[in-house]
């Protein structure tokens, strides 16, 4: 349970809120490259902690985050012309560059160098395993760029999408920590979707309903163990990554693709959920990819505008006789579609205050903790956030079965650090 105020302080990531000063400390995924495929091609919006702003790729190939709007007379540069290396206001004619830069105000003198004076907010924008990255952070502070794994293994060997998620960043991301959920919620998927299917772990996981959780603090997060029962008195762990402020990752399952997310606010009460799916060792079967593609997994099928097509308005196409009939727990179709159904149903920003958390909760506890810490000595003393550092980002998520008598995270070691080339160790 929080307070009204912890509850605010955790779920406001707008200009100027503690939180959204300290998410602003990050690298993090604003749109995917796909979606500027090209030199000159249309503009893209892109609203990212309640900042409303535009993204362009221009003649020579550079890639603009820029506010939205012109500094003429506040026209959404959408409309504007993408061309000769800048971004054109359709209204006056108004020109800009990636960096917001004005270069032309055709109505003035050149002599004059009027236009020289007027800049728009702009932020960097860069590519990275299929993904444009951006830091809205003071241009002093920018830290080293991302080197998470999935971003960092060659583009045959990885997949990443979003969606658009209707709630707060927060009840997400905690979803995304929230092992117990697995046995219940997602337990009719286990053994039916192709990216889970087949895997040993899934045995251990389906006879064992009441695993014990294990949280520790890990450099850039949280590790979350669960344990259930292995053979011959032997344990299997199950340890997802979590790193401040944002990022994820489902332990694996057998030889599939390790997955995992990373949940950006849109506004306070809109997040995409960025989902990835990838393996350090070999290229994604096209099996695989065709799946990924369509949506399986831990992705989903989404409209031209990254909306799910399972969704609030069709009651994400609810189908009881499933639900009675055990095919899925709750009825809903596909693991993301199962999560954000329930985590949607909660509310936009889910009152904390009247919550009954259990032991089961309690990497979620650990990570509100975590975040309101670092969130307090950020904006007190301006101590760097942990997994702003690239070290803290080269971790991973892992199932390992080990004799009862050991630590998970010791003995896990280096099962949970990034080794290029080398598979996961998984179950
Ligand atoms: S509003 Fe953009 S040029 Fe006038
Ligand atoms: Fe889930």
């Amino acid at each position: 349970m929080l307070r009204k105020e912890q509850n605010d302080y955790l779920t406001q990531t707008g200009p100027g809120t503690p939180m959204g000063n300290m998410f602003r400390a990050y690298w993090m995924p604003a749109l995917l490259a796909k979606e500027l495929p090209e030199n000159e091609c249309p503009p893209v919006r892109v609203k990212i902690l309640s900042e409303r702003l535009l993204a362009f790729r221009d003649t020579d190939g550079r890639y603009g985050l820029i506010d939205e709007f012109c500094a003429h007379r506040g026209v959404s540069l959408w409309f504007g012309r993408n061309e000769h290396s800048g971004l054109r206001c359709p209204y006056h004619g108004w020109k800009y560059d990636v960096t917001g830069q004005c270069i032309d105000v055709p109505s003035e003198p050149a002599e004059s160098g009027f236009c020289n004076k007027v800049k728009l907010k702009s932020y960097p924008l860069i590519e990275k395993g299929g993904v444009l990255w951006t830091y809205m952070g003071p241009a002093d502070k920018q830290p080293p760029e991302p080197e998470w794994e999935f971003a960092s293994v060659p583009a045959d060997q990885t997949y990443t999408s979003k969606r658009w998620q209707e709630s707060n960043w927060l009840q997400a991301m905690e979803g995304g920590i929230d092992s117990s959920h697995v046995s219940f919620l997602h337990s009719g998927a286990l053994e039916s979707d192709p990216l889970f299917k087949g895997a040993k772990g899934n045995e251990y996981n389906l006879n064992d309903l009441k695993p014990h959780f294990e949280v520790v603090e890990n450099d850039g997060g949280l590790l979350i163990g669960a344990r259930r029962n292995a053979e011959d008195g032997k344990y299997y762990w199950r340890i997802t990554q979590w790193v401040m402020p944002a990022f994820t990752m489902i332990p694996p399952r057998g030889d599939h693709p390790v997955h995992g997310h990373f949940w950006v606010p849109i506004d306070d009460e809109n997040c995409w959920a960025w989902s990835f799916d990838y393996k350090p060792n070999r290229k994604l079967s096209t099996t695989e990819r065709a799946a990924l593609e369509r949506g399986e997994g831990i992705h989903s099928p989404v409209d031209e505008n990254f909306y799910p097509v399972s969704n609030k308005g069709n009651d994400y196409l609810m189908d009881r006789g499933a639900q009675k009939r055990g095919e899925t727990y709750s009825g809903v179709h596909g693991f993301a579609a199962q999560d954000y159904s329930l985590q949607e149903s909660m509310g936009p920003i889910v009152d904390r205050t009247k919550e009954n958390l259990v032991s089961t909760d309690n990497g979620v506890i650990m990570a509100r903790h975590r975040l309101m810490r670092s969130c307090k000595a950020f904006n007190d003393k301006g101590t760097l956030p942990p997994g702003v550092d690239p070290e803290h980002q080269k971790v991973r998520s892992a199932s390992v079965v080990l004799p009862p008598d050991q630590m998970f995270k010791e003995a896990a070691k280096d099962a949970l650090k990034t080794k290029p080339g080398v598979a996961h160790a998984s179950v």
